[in-house]
């Protein structure tokens, strides 16, 4: 995506920061800015993207918007994110339809409409809740090529759990995927997204950048990833936690706590310099010891 960043440790696109902490969105990109470092920010959000961008002006920012649904309006909404100034923008592939969640299902808990709309006018936002039918909602890969040419900003493909879709969301015209399996959160019986990571890497490591989430806890999981590939990590509830503990602060905190941790977990592996990671720094669970 072409951004020069302090650190390899990115926020990522929470659909519902406002649910964590009423300051929400704009609160974790200040400190994402505060830090040095980029943030997805997601569609689904109680802040219109606008209030987002103006509350970090110089950070680097990615919108993420959901590669499903009415095409004509996910490019309107790629082009207000260029002229509010966001860097780029990530296409959620793997979060339209929502996973089969017992526990939500359990406890009844709904979301408020309110708390995932604002950049959707009224019509928009009751579509982007009700609609059910999955074939009218998917895209074909000609679809997604549509939507990357007429962003006019770099494009990364988020939810990419093989090499053939990384291939085809590189053909399509990303310049990045991220491997992911949303955390766990949508299918069940999903492939880890660490387990995968080579393979993606090896199949388009050449020709696009690589992030990746699911499970980063650590800065000995940043490390992982970064070993096997990757050229950033991304948090979903790390952030999301820090967020709803302190806020903006909470955030800042939960990024320098993996800095820190990443920082001596490389000292402890004999390792200076993130571009000194790779595959040799990890030891297969089957090595002789
Ligand atoms: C409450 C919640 C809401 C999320 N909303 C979105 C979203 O709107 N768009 C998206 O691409 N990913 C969304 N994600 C997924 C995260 O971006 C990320 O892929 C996932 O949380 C990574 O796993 P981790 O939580 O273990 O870091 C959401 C995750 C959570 C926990």
């Amino acid at each position: 995506m072409g951004l020069e960043l302090a650190t390899p440790i990115l926020t990522g696109p929470v659909g519902t920061y406002s649910a964590f902490h009423a300051d929400g969105d704009p609160a974790v990109v200040r400190a994402t800015q505060r830090f040095g470092t980029a943030a997805i920010v997601p569609v689904l959000s109680s802040f219109t993207l606008e209030e987002t961008a103006a509350a970090a002006p110089s950070a680097a920012r990615i919108f993420q918007l959901l590669a499903s649904g009415s095409v004509e309006k996910c490019i309107s909404l790629a082009e207000r994110a260029r002229q509010a100034g966001y860097n780029g923008i990530c296409l959620t592939i793997d979060a339209y339809p929502r996973g089969i969640r017992d526990r939500i299902t359990e406890s009844r808990f709904e979301l408020p409409l309110a708390a995932v709309s604002a950049n959707y006018d009224e019509d928009a936002a009751d579509e982007m809740m009700l609609h059910t039918d999955i074939g009218e909602c998917a895209w074909s890969w000609s679809t997604l090529r549509r939507v990357v040419e007429a962003a006019a900003l770099p494009v990364m493909v988020k939810g990419v759990l093989t090499p053939t879709v990384a291939r085809a969301a590189v053909d399509s015209g990303a310049s990045a995927v991220m491997v992911s399996n949303v955390g766990g959160r949508q299918l069940d019986s999903a492939p880890s997204a660490l387990a995968q990571l080579p393979a993606i890497v090896s199949a388009v490591g050449s020709r696009a950048e690589i992030a990746f989430d699911s499970g980063i806890r650590h800065g000995s999981d940043v490390l992982k990833a970064l070993a096997l590939g990757a050229d950033v990590v991304s948090l979903g509830r790390a952030a999301a936690m820090g967020l709803a503990v302190a806020g903006e602060d909470g955030v800042l905190a939960v990024l320098r706590h993996l800095q820190e941790e990443l920082t001596t977990t490389m000292a402890l592996c004999g390792v200076a310099r993130i571009a000194e990671l790779g595959a040799h720094v990890l030891q297969a669970a089957d090595a002789p010891r």
